[in-house]
């Protein structure tokens, strides 16, 4: 397999590790707009050889990467602490803009990262001509993942024993299902340990997660890297696992008309193709379509 990373800065170098480490690609090819900086990373991770399967890394331009199965972008600005995901929009539009213009034609899946990511992939997927499942932002995958450590956490149970899934958008607006959270099958609400006036400090927690990463270490990288590559082995490997990843969803889904965010979907070498629909409860379901309401207003403004 063929992945291409356009970005290779915090964000863009970790995936490209974890993409390496998970055995994901015969070839790896880099871009940056500083051409050294992407030397460097092909430099450094080919000195690796020796301790992941075999892959061969290099640089490549962007239009090569039409000929990739899939291409990560994760070209853009970070945030700082006290901006929020779409304070980078109008900055980061113009830039995956002009990404997705030029793999337009290709025969890559999009996988976008950049934040705002659930807009962006809006933004990718008008500008790339390929269907709403070949462009696929990595969402709440990452806020579900966290989730999952801290519920894990206060029941002292292995993350991936926990069921539980965050919605919408990848951003303050993002709303937990935790009335179809279950660990291991049992409801979380009935689970022994389980307190469910945590859920309100829980979801605080998830929400202003990078926020309290970037104040101390100026962005994050490691945990959104390891979930990018678990997305691209859903794709390459045609796994079919659920997983809330961001696509463009058309009205069919119920939150008003064409917006991207994060559903469950089943991720598999068509692409994000099936939809499930969540089980919400009230609160949860008008969270979700407040979510929806933000993200259209923000593609709305571009
Ligand atoms: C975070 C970035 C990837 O949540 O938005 O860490």
């Amino acid at each position: 397999m063929r992945v291409g990373i356009i970005g290779m800065g915090w964000v863009g170098s970790s995936v490209a590790i974890s993409t390496l480490h998970e055995g994901l690609a015969r070839e790896l090819w880099l871009h940056d707009r500083r051409p050294d900086l992407a030397d460097g990373e092909a430099m450094d991770l080919a000195q690796g050889a020796s301790f992941y399967p075999s892959a061969d890394v290099r640089c490549a331009e962007i239009e090569e990467m039409r000929d990739c199965d899939v291409v990560v972008i994760a070209a853009g600005k970070g945030g700082r602490p006290e901006q929020s995901r779409l304070d980078l929009l109008r900055e980061n539009a113009s830039i995956v803009r002009d990404i997705a213009t030029e793999l337009r034609g290709g025969r890559a899946t999009i996988v976008v990262v950049t934040n705002p990511v659930d807009v962006l992939t809006h933004v990718v997927w008008r500008a790339s001509g390929l269907p709403p499942e070949r462009v696929i932002g990595t969402g709440t995958m990452l806020d579900t993942a966290r989730l999952r450590q801290m519920i894990g956490r206060e029941l002292a149970i292995d993350p991936r024993s926990v069921h539980a899934h965050v919605l919408g958008e990848h951003g303050d607006s993002e709303v937990v299902a935790w009335s179809a959270a279950n660990v291991g099958g049992v409801s979380l609400r009935s689970a022994p340990g389980w307190a469910s006036e945590r859920e309100t400090a829980i979801a605080a927690e998830v929400r202003t997660a990078a926020y309290e990463i970037i104040r101390r270490k100026g962005a994050t990288n490691h945990a959104i890297g390891l979930v990018t590559a678990h997305l691209l082995g859903s794709l390459l490997r045609d796994e079919r696992r659920v997983l809330t990843a961001s696509r463009v969803h058309d009205g069919s889904v119920g939150l008003g008309g064409e917006v991207a965010l994060s559903l469950p979907v089943v991720v598999g070498r068509e692409g994000a193709t099936r939809v499930l629909s969540p089980s919400l409860d009230a609160k949860e379901r008008a969270g979700l379509e407040r979510s929806a309401e933000v993200l259209r207003a923000a593609i709305a403004s571009l």
